[in-house]
């Protein structure tokens, strides 16, 4: 597994942790951050880091990520010494990609950065921008991988750390042993050389993506925020509860709602990029429920 991962990111295998999906590899990232004084991290955010952060009794300053700027323009106070930063790129629930240019300055002011990259294999290639390639000079950079969201495997469980070896060694000591069953092993050696299926996917989102942005964009009270994962963001100008309900009742679509990110609160939902049709059946029933007259 290491091998093929090492192969697929042209890097040698002993920079590599597979994991139980990428989760637990944060648990370990967030028990060497704990350690630091304080972690930056920026906010709305995948909610499962308070919980590994919290379980190592870690001090974290939240950096409201201003929803709707560009990446470039995210300013971070000068950290003090023995901090930490745990960055998301592509950002959940955002969608926004932060440039390699953008975190290098980051590289050098903080004592250990974490950059989950989950998302990361949505765009093609050249589009991406992972810090793997770094890895080797900057020994307190971690790149944390999942192959769960982009190979649709969320109950196989896999994903992988990049990373100094002597990090990666300490994390083995730490965690219960076999955390990377066979079946899941065996699956991701075949689907990183899955070329026709990656290709495959790039080339959907490419034409999906826009479909569904612009559908939502020309609703009434609805602004999507540019994204280049497979999921939207999407602010509303009036509470998401009662449209999730309606959209749920009349058109039996679940949208995801936003309240269990506290900055975010009832204004805003998320929903996946699904196919050309399905994209199609949501806009139908938003417009539809939009457009009725009683307020809903
Ligand atoms: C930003 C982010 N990182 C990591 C994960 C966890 O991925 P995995 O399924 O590989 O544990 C998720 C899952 O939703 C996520 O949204």
């Amino acid at each position: 597994m290491r091998q093929a991962i090492g192969q697929f990111h042209q890097i040698a295998p002993d920079w590599i942790l597979p994991g139980n999906g990428a989760a637990e590899l944060l648990t370990w990232a967030c028990r060497e951050l704990a350690e630091l004084d304080t972690i930056y991290l920026f906010t709305p955010a995948f909610s499962d880091y308070t919980r590994a952060l919290n379980a190592f009794e870690a001090t974290v300053q939240a950096i409201p990520l201003t929803v709707g700027l560009e990446a470039s323009n995210v300013l971070l106070p000068t950290p003090p010494a023995a901090t930490g930063l745990l960055l998301n790129t592509p950002h959940n629930p955002t969608g926004r990609l932060f440039s390699r240019e953008s975190i290098l300055p980051w590289l050098e002011q903080f004592s250990l950065v974490v950059i989950d990259e989950a998302f990361m294999d949505f765009l093609p290639p050249v589009q991406q921008q992972s810090l793997i390639e770094w890895v080797e000079d900057y020994p307190n950079l971690v790149i944390v991988r999942s192959l769960t969201k982009f190979y649709s495997l969320p109950g196989l469980r896999l994903g992988y750390a990049i990373a100094h070896p002597d990090r990666l060694k300490r994390w083995q000591q730490w965690r219960d042993p076999w955390s990377v069953n066979s079946l899941a092993a065996a699956v991701g050696e075949v689907v990183l050389q899955d070329t026709a299926f990656q290709h495959q996917t790039w080339n959907w989102l490419a034409t999906a993506r826009p479909q569904l942005f612009t559908g939502l964009a020309k609703l009434p009270g609805l602004q999507p925020l540019p994204s280049v994962a497979n999921f939207l963001l999407v602010q509303s100008d009036r509470s998401v509860v009662d449209l999730q309900t309606e959209l749920l009742k009349t058109h039996k679509i679940l949208i995801r709602d936003c309240l269990s990110f506290p900055q975010l609160g009832d204004r805003y939902f998320r929903v996946a990029i699904r196919t050309l049709e399905e994209n199609q059946r949501l806009l139908n029933g938003l417009k539809e429920i939009l457009g009725r007259g009683d307020g809903v």
